[in-house]
């Protein structure tokens, strides 16, 4: 698979019309890839769906899947949705018994392996680790819900994880997850992200398209700049 440059957005169907999934998939086919959020009322209090749908998706979807997996156990779970074709799988730190060897597993089904942490959660946990992983998600919000406020705070630790990334010559993707919008994209951007989830400010928009094209103006203006 060709994968797209940088800056890629990626709509959280979380945002999305349920009951309407096909209609509300074709809406992002100029999107970078679908984000698929997977809740299981634990490691998150939200409940949103599991591998069934996600197979349904994959089937369906204009563009690949980032699969970000918000559930305790991952090192069960997470290979059954790389397994069913996603583009990319992310499980939290928080919740790994096995960080490493979960994202070697994800990768030798085919799978891009990502890992993400929580605002609380400190980076430099990852720095020896870079290397096992395709793409790190610096949650922006606490996960669990959509349309929440961007948390600035997180900007220095996402900054620090990137230079130490292009330090030791590793070749990750950094994603920020959680209130990015017109207003907050810059910001990630300058700080070093490359790959931006938006949930509301993409679905919640009357030009879904034009919405997905301002975020990546946007977001290619700031990285140039930083
Ligand atoms: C939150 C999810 C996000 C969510 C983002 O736990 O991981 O992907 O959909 O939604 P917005 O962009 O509305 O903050
Ligand atoms: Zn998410």
């Amino acid at each position: 698979m060709t994968l797209p440059d940088a800056p890629r957005i990626n709509p959280s169907i979380l945002a999305a019309d349920f009951v309407n999934m096909q209609a509300e998939l074709a809406r992002i086919a100029t999107a970078d890839f679908v984000h698929v959020d997977v809740m299981d009322n634990h490691f998150v209090p939200n409940l949103t769906f599991g591998p069934q749908m996600v197979e349904r998706i994959q089937a369906t979807s204009p563009v690949p899947l980032d699969v970000h997996l918000m559930i305790t156990d991952p090192d069960r779970w997470a290979p059954g949705y790389a397994e069913l074709g996603a583009a990319s799988v992310t499980f939290h730190l928080e919740a790994a018994a096995d960080p490493v060897a979960l994202a070697r597993r994800l990768r030798d089904i085919g799978s891009r392996a990502g890992v993400a942490i929580k605002p609380g959660t400190a980076g430099a946990a990852l720095y020896d680790i870079l290397d096992e992983f395709d793409q790190i998600l610096v949650m922006t919000v606490e996960p669990g819900f959509g349309g929440q406020g961007f948390m600035p705070e997180t900007m220095p630790k996402l900054r620090a994880l990137r230079d130490e990334a292009r330090r030791r010559g590793a070749d990750v993707w950094f994603q920020v997850d959680g209130g990015i919008s017109m207003d907050t994209i810059a910001q990630a951007a300058a700080a070093g992200a490359d790959t931006f989830v938006a949930g509301s400010a993409v679905y919640g928009a009357d030009d879904v398209e034009a919405a997905v094209t301002s975020l990546r103006d946007r977001a290619r203006a700031a990285s140039l700049e930083s």
